[in-house]
């Protein structure tokens, strides 16, 4: 059966819409590169889920990922590996951190982080240099046991050595997994979250070396606690620009209502304890949509960025010859609103700062004033993989837009992204063209959105199977899957009696 790696906790859900999906193994060898994504990483292929390990070093963005090498659902855990100087082209590299398969055992390299040990805390360095060590879950699922272990690297990340040592956090527990390690200086030491899943707890941990780590303290329940806790991990992130102004975000992944949830908590962590904020019943959500799971941010970017990527997930149709893919990379950073301090995600610098030499050209629209109801966007290319960046002054209209995946010859299937003047919302409006790829709650994905002088702002990334709309320059995020038709790679805008000015990239280069 296809497996969707939100496993135990959130598997029940999954399975009743995955019943109607895809019967038992049947794995589809059809490949389907009009839903390879062209900007964003997939491997070459096989299956990937969350990402995992991610540092930057050298000026190079280190991408390890939860990978089986060997077939194109999930299983086999292990890290697979790629390289990036500007977050859109990858350099496939081996799996660094292939499963251990023994005698008596086999274990499976769950989600985790990796870090420089610059001052070579953990003994692990040669010849002066510093190792980098990956801290990560040993799942071991006939012992139904979930461990905490570490592996270093002496070659840059290529290849790891398992710490002789393993397991270095082990509580004898089924469900306790997904460490996120950074260096607090403040403490002198690395201080570790870690999922304690089914308590919906994150338990942190502080270590002088990365081998002997002592519980600093817990945080949670708290939020939302409908489904088990995954991947969490803290960032301090600068409030309104100013780096004096500093408040720490725990992000954390889970099932939620109606697919996979991230959350996060805004507050100050002292090198013990994360103290939250907010009343424990708030839960902020990190994106709108019905697809963004396990995110987490590269360690030691430059210009102290936090760049978070996450695994588009939660589709129902199968790809070929690889199955899973990553967001685009956001940066983080929060915002004073009226409703307290908000985490704000923009499209990555690196990335949008360098979209003329990425693309295959850009199309300016100024002030369009729009008099029928759909108007083709020249400038999208082809094949469905494009980055708009607009504004609307709305004017009279209740409702403007996008219309994408048009199909000329099914006029009546495409995918409205649009905004609600009067709600207050822009959405996603699924409802004709991929009614039997979603869930009915999921066909339309609303988030909140309020104009600012009669204007709203929309980034819209189209990549072939993924859509991302970004609102008021990253207040709100809606990601989610699509698969269009081959021949549905037509946009128009639509809002009679608005206005629209547009920057159009056509990404298919
Ligand atoms: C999240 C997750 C993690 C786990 C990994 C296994 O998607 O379930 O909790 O480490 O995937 O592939």
């Amino acid at each position: 059966m296809k497996h969707y790696p939100i496993k135990r906790t959130f598997l029940y859900n999954l399975l009743l819409l995955v019943v109607t999906a895809v019967s038992a193994d049947a794995q589809t060898t059809t490949p389907t590169p009009q839903w390879r994504p062209a900007y964003h990483f997939t491997p070459p292929k096989n299956w990937t889920n969350d990402p995992n390990g991610l540092l930057y070093l050298n000026g190079e963005y280190q991408l390890y990922y939860q990978h089986n090498p060997f077939e194109n659902k999930w299983g086999h855990m292990s890290w697979g590996h790629a390289t990036s100087t500007d977050l859109v082209h990858w350099k496939n590299l081996p799996v660094a951190i292939p499963e251990i398969i023994t005698k008596d055992t086999t274990t499976w390299i769950y989600s985790g982080s990796a870090v420089l040990d610059k001052n070579n805390t953990s003994g692990f360095g040669k010849n002066g240099k510093a190792p980098i060590v990956a801290i990560f879950t040993a799942d071991q699922p006939t012992q139904k046991k979930e461990s905490q272990f570490i592996a270093y690297s002496n070659d840059g990340g290529l290849t790891y050595t398992q710490y002789s040592g393993n397991p270095v956090i082990d509580l004898n527990k089924k469900d306790f997994r997904d460490p996120n390690v950074f260096w607090y200086e403040p403490t002198k030491q690395w201080i570790m979250t870690v999922a304690m899943v089914d308590e919906h707890m994150v338990r942190l941990y502080g270590s002088k070396d990365l081998k002997a780590w002592t519980k600093l303290s817990d945080f949670g329940p708290a939020g939302y606690t409908k489904n088990g806790w995954e991947c969490p991990s803290l960032l301090p992130l600068i409030v309104d620009g100013s780096p004096a102004n500093i408040k720490w975000v725990l992000l954390v992944s889970s099932g939620g209502d109606h697919g996979p949830l991230m959350q996060y908590y805004v507050g100050d962590f002292d090198g013990i304890t994360f103290k939250n904020s907010n009343d424990a019943s708030k839960i902020l959500t990190v994106d709108y949509g019905d697809a963004f799971y396990a995110a987490i941010a590269w360690r030691d970017a430059p210009r102290n960025k936090n760049t978070l990527l996450g695994w588009i997930q939660n589709g129902r149709q199968e790809t070929y010859p690889w199955e899973g893919q990553m967001s685009i990379p956001r940066d983080l950073s929060l915002k004073t609103t009226a409703d307290g301090i908000r985490l704000i995600q923009q499209p990555a610098a690196v990335v949008k700062s360098n979209l003329g030499e990425i693309s295959a050209g850009v199309t300016v629209v100024k002030n369009k004033v729009l008099d029928e109801s759909d108007s083709p966007i020249s400038g999208v290319g082809n094949s469905n993989s494009y980055w708009i960046e607009a504004e609307v002054l709305l004017k009279a209209a209740k409702n403007a837009g996008f219309k994408i995946v048009q199909n000329k010859l099914k006029p009546d299937n495409d995918i409205t992204v649009g905004y609600d003047s009067e709600k207050q919302e822009l959405y996603i409006d699924c409802t004709k063209a991929e009614k039997n790829n979603k869930s009915a709650a999921n066909l339309i994905q609303r988030m909140p959105l309020k104009p600012v002088n009669g204007k709203v702002k929309i980034q819209l990334l189209v990549d072939r199977s993924s859509v991302e709309v970004f609102g008021n320059d990253g207040e709100q995020v809606i990601t989610t899957q699509i698969y269009p038709e081959v021949l549905g790679t037509g946009a128009a805008v639509f809002g009679k009696g608005s206005e629209m000015s547009m920057k159009i990239w056509d990404m298919s280069k």
